[in-house]
């Protein structure tokens, strides 16, 4: 039997240049979306799905990353001698048991490139890819990755791909899935057609966007190597996914159940959407996020 997936890769390298100027010195991965930065909802994710080793692929002024996993005894003390146990249990996402490593994509190569670099780190075993600068909002966010490791593992899967459904004029944004059938179930895993890396537009039906969150059999670094770079001259994983199902092995795609949903905050759009729905849902605060809205709704 093989064994519990334990390793995560986190693509954090983008250069965030659809959210300058607030990524000109922080890594977007690192906007507070609510009370936590984004990153945070991301570890928290994984290590609630039992993915206690997380390799994060980053680059030139991403250190921010590094610094908000790395113990801080100095403040920890500080803190307990305060006797500040609300924020010593807000920054317990550190002593989880985690093991954090880093490692650089020193060039925009693209996502398939910062994949790949995590190559030695997964030596040879199943694992999860997650994105760096995407949150899952649900009653328990881990639950997707969940069901797509236990659906990997069931499946023999080469991989399984988190798709969302998009309307049919953003698709040239994203990774779209043509699946075998007609119907992808929510939470059902569904042999792929086809996958194809931001589709010009009008060229695809499919409403199948790729969302952020992915299992891989070690494979696909063998298929990263022989995936050419696109023509902006970066190599997407998506493509490497391609050449797995031309090759006829199985890769499912698997559709988010209505109550989970995924917040990506690579644009501002999409970035101040997240952040209104996460501090509206704040158990602590709110309310009153709620009320200032509702007296702004009025003026508007
Ligand atoms: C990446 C992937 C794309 C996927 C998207 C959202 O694109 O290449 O396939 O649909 O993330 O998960 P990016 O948003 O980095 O351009």
């Amino acid at each position: 039997m093989s064994q519990p997936i334990s390793k995560a890769i986190v693509p954090a390298a983008g250069l965030g240049t659809r959210l300058l100027p607030a990524t000109k010195s922080q890594p977007k991965e690192m906007l507070p979306v609510g009370r936590k930065p984004v990153m945070q909802y991301v570890v928290e994710e994984l290590q609630s799905a039992g993915l206690m080793q997380i390799l994060m692929i980053t680059g030139r002024r991403k250190q921010a990353i590094e610094d908000h996993f790395d113990a801080d005894p100095v403040l920890l003390s500080a803190l307990e001698q305060a006797g500040n146990e609300t924020m010593l249990a807000e920054l317990s996402y550190i002593q989880r048991g985690s093991r954090f490593f880093y490692t650089r994509q020193s060039s925009p190569k693209g996502l398939g490139h910062a994949v790949g670099l995590g190559a030695e780190f997964v030596d040879g075993q199943d694992c999860v890819v997650a994105l760096g600068d995407s949150v899952i909002a649900a009653e328990d966010p881990a639950a997707p990755l969940r069901a797509m490791m236990e659906a990997h593992r069931a499946l023999k899967a080469a991989a399984v791909v988190a798709v969302e459904h998009v309307p049919l004029e953003e698709t040239h944004r994203y990774g779209i899935v043509i699946a075998q059938g007609d119907e992808l179930s929510p939470g059902e895993p569904v042999l792929m057609a086809d996958i194809i890396e931001k589709p010009p537009r009008g060229t695809v039906s499919s409403p199948l966007a790729v969302a952020a969150r992915y299992t891989f059999s070690p494979a696909i670094f063998e298929a990263l190597q022989r995936t050419p770079p696109d023509s902006q001259g970066e190599i997407q994983l998506t493509s490497a996914s391609k050449l797995r199902i031309q090759m006829e092995l199985p890769v499912y795609a698997w559709l988010f159940r209505p109550d989970q949903r995924r917040y990506d905050v690579g644009n501002f759009e999409s970035y101040f959407r997240t952040f209104v729905d996460f501090a509206l849902a704040d158990e602590r605060y709110g309310y009153l996020a709620r009320q200032y809205i509702k007296a702004k709704a009025y003026e508007l």
